[in-house]
């Protein structure tokens, strides 16, 4: 089975995609999302193998799911982290799709019916609809281990001994954060959870493990494929544990206060399944304004980056006053 390793391309329109350099940067945020997310895609494309051979309809289900649209924002991120320590895109690019497919895999499995038991992801019937959980389920195991050989993949023979060592960082680091110690971890004190009367404190472990360890593995991985020194790293981190935290808070807000059609997911479901949540525990208001606290606090973390952090300040920003 041949993979192509992820390349950076132009995008089709041509537009340059590099921060202007110099002086304080005004970029158009939507343009930038939009851009960065297309090569993000274009790049996921030839991370699965295209449905062919005894095992095509896996291949698939996992490209059904990968390709299926969804903001691409941890993978965004993991690209803006390489080039706010001055890294290039290519250097986080292999990163970035890992990431995705991880996350894909986590949506995939966290829709099962053990799991949240939804019909609807990205706008699409759920990945067990169409191939049935046994495929389902394979297709998340598929995605997340093929992303490790993707990104185990960016080591080439002309990388140098400190390139490869902060891959070799990362590859644990992600590993670390996808698996019992981070976001598998957090589903299971989330599922376990339902039902439960769980304090805030609890609540806050939960969605820092379940979402927030994916966030900070994006951001610290993409900043040290960048070249990001020690110090450069722990206020990564901190940027990092702020968004996630705020990005769930508002995932849960959402639940409550969007619609299925707007989300591409189905609303309202978390008091349905007893789940505690952050507007269940503070209200609506509260948790917004939590989650506007929590964005000032990883603005606050990015105070000594220049102005090529500026796409994660307004990445940040936008978790936040995002409508899905
Ligand atoms: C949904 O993540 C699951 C959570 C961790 C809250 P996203 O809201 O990033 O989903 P997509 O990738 O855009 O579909
Ligand atoms: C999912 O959290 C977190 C994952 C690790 C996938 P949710 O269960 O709240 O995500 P949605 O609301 O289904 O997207
Ligand atoms: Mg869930
Ligand atoms: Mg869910
Ligand atoms: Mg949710």
């Amino acid at each position: 089975m041949q993979q192509a390793k992820p390349t950076h391309q132009e995008p089709a329109d041509g537009h340059d995609l590099q921060p202007p350099a110099g002086g304080r940067s005004a970029i158009d945020f939507d343009r930038y999302l939009r851009e960065r997310a297309a090569l993000v895609e274009r790049a996921l494309g030839e991370c699965v193998p295209a449905p062919a051979g005894p095992a095509g309809r896996l291949f698939e289900a996992m490209r059904y799911s990968l390709l299926a649209g969804g903001k691409r924002l941890r993978p965004v991120l993991a690209l803006a982290a390489c080039e706010a320590v001055g890294g290039t895109l290519d250097a986080a690019l292999s990163l970035a799709c890992a990431i995705e497919m991880i996350h894909t895999y986590s949506l995939v499995h966290d829709d099962l019916p053990c799991m949240d038991d939804d019909d609807l992801r990205r706008g699409r019937p759920t990945n067990h609809k169409v191939f049935g959980e046994a495929i389902a389920t394979l297709a998340g195991d598929g995605l997340l281990t093929d992303a490790f050989k993707v990104l185990a993949a960016a080591a080439t023979s002309s990388c140098s001994a400190r390139s490869a060592q902060a891959l070799l960082e990362t590859i644990a680091e992600l590993a670390d954060a996808a698996g019992s110690a981070g976001m598998v971890g957090g589903q299971v004190i989330d599922v376990l959870g339902e039902g439960q009367a769980l304090e805030l404190d609890q609540l806050e472990y939960l969605h820092s493990k379940k979402t927030g360890a994916l966030f900070v593995a994006a951001v610290c991985g993409g900043a040290r494929l960048g070249g990001a020194s020690a110090a450069q790293l722990n206020s990564m981190r901190e940027y990092a544990q702020a968004l996630g935290l705020a990005f769930q808070v508002i995932d849960d807000l959402l639940d409550v206060e969007s619609s299925t059609e707007t989300m591409g997911k189905r609303t309202n479901k978390d008091e349905a399944r007893g789940k505690v949540t952050y507007p269940s525990l503070l209200g609506v208001e509260r948790s917004r304004q939590l989650a506007r606290d929590l964005v000032a606090r990883a603005d606050t973390a990015l105070k000594r980056f220049d102005h090529r952090a500026d796409p994660l300040r307004m990445l940040a920003a936008f978790a936040v006053e995002r409508k899905l």
